[in-house]
């Protein structure tokens, strides 16, 4: 989660348990910042790499031997790429990763069948991120859910002769419900995003976090739409990506046909108030980045009680699924 996954959450996801991650975005700076505090914070893999991964965003990286030059330094146990122009990027990508930090997995979010086999063959990542539609923050415009999407790119993946790429699967996994459901789908791992915006360590705007907490009813006060990537000028996202966030007013303007010009001018006004623009009970103007798991987000909690709880609760719905049989 760019700009919200900072280090002190890939540490505490990572001394959980877990592997955490740092999300970049355009900040080299930055990242390097973050890099270096988790570097502190944590004691490195008997194979010298550093246990937590780094999220990057292709498209927006201009500098890409920067980056290759901070993963060297650093040396993450993962990186994770999301949102390249084309498909075809990922496999320049994949190759300048394995050559800069050869030991550093490779891990790619996809949300169709035919982009992971295309992927799978290009670049024989070690992970594939399998995200459906319910995802909170950027995804797919077309796409479907994982109940459908993860055992038929497992399928089609095994066809192909690739069932030793590793599968996560990502959107609406807020509990341990869901994420023993995704293991059952044959997932080997899942990613929870939305659920960690009521983690304590989350970089995240009070406002926003209360927002999140507050919210029920994914499926009806979430939604998918590209408006959420113009409010602040046009929209520099590739083609096949929007965003699913809270429904704000900026969205219900939009959904009544206010024009596109009125609706920046009004959320750039939102987000020089107190409150960020994120508003009381999130009636606000500015972007809130949720799924459509958000309404079984409902306290805040450190990052390493979420890991507990969730652990906790796939082992037990699972066993009890099995006693039911
Ligand atoms: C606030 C927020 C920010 C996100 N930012 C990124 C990002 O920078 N890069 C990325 O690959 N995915 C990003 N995602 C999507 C996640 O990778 C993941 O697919 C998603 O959170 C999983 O669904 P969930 O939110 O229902 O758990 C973001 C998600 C959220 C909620």
């Amino acid at each position: 989660m760019g700009g919200f996954a900072t280090a002190p959450l890939a540490v505490a996801v990572t001394r959980a348990g877990g592997l955490g991650y740092i999300g970049a975005v355009f900040d080299l700076d930055e990242l390097s910042t973050q890099l270096t505090k988790a570097s502190q914070a944590l004691t490195r893999l008997d194979n010298g790499l550093l246990p937590i991964g780094v999220g990057l965003l292709p498209f927006v990286l201009s500098n890409p031997e920067a980056v290759m030059a901070l993963l060297e330094r650093f040396k993450p146990a993962a990186v994770w790429l999301f949102a390249a122009k084309e498909l075809s990027d990922y496999a320049h990508w994949t190759q300048k990763i394995r050559s800069a930090t050869p030991g550093s997995q490779v891990w790619i979010q996809l949300g169709s069948v035919t982009a992971a086999l295309e992927v799978a063959e290009q670049c024989s990542p070690d992970v594939l991120c399998i995200q459906g539609i319910d995802a909170g923050g950027h995804g797919f415009e077309k796409g479907a859910g994982i109940i459908s999407l993860l055992p038929e790119v497992a399928d089609a993946l095994a066809g192909a002769g690739h069932s030793g790429i590793q599968l996560v699967a990502a959107g609406g996994i807020s509990d341990g419900r869901s994420a023993a459901a995704a293991f059952a789908l044959g997932a080997q791992g899942v990613v929870m995003g939305t659920r960690f915006l009521s983690a304590t360590e989350t970089q995240v705007h009070p406002a926003y976090r209360q927002a999140v907490l507050a919210a029920r009813d994914g499926g009806q006060t979430t939604t998918r739409a590209k408006l959420f990537d113009e409010l602040r000028g046009p929209n520099i996202w590739p083609g096949a990506y929007d965003g699913r966030s809270l429904v704000t007013e900026s969205f219900t303007d939009y959904a009544a046909g206010v024009g596109i010009e009125e609706i920046r001018r009004l959320h750039a006004e939102a987000l020089s108030a107190k409150d960020g623009g994120f508003g009381e009970g999130g009636r606000g103007r500015a972007t809130i980045w949720a799924g459509t798991g958000v309404g079984l987000v409902r306290e805040e909690q450190q990052a390493g009680q979420i890991m507990e709880e969730v652990r906790a609760k796939v082992i037990e719905v699972l066993e009890k699924v099995r006693a039911s049989l």
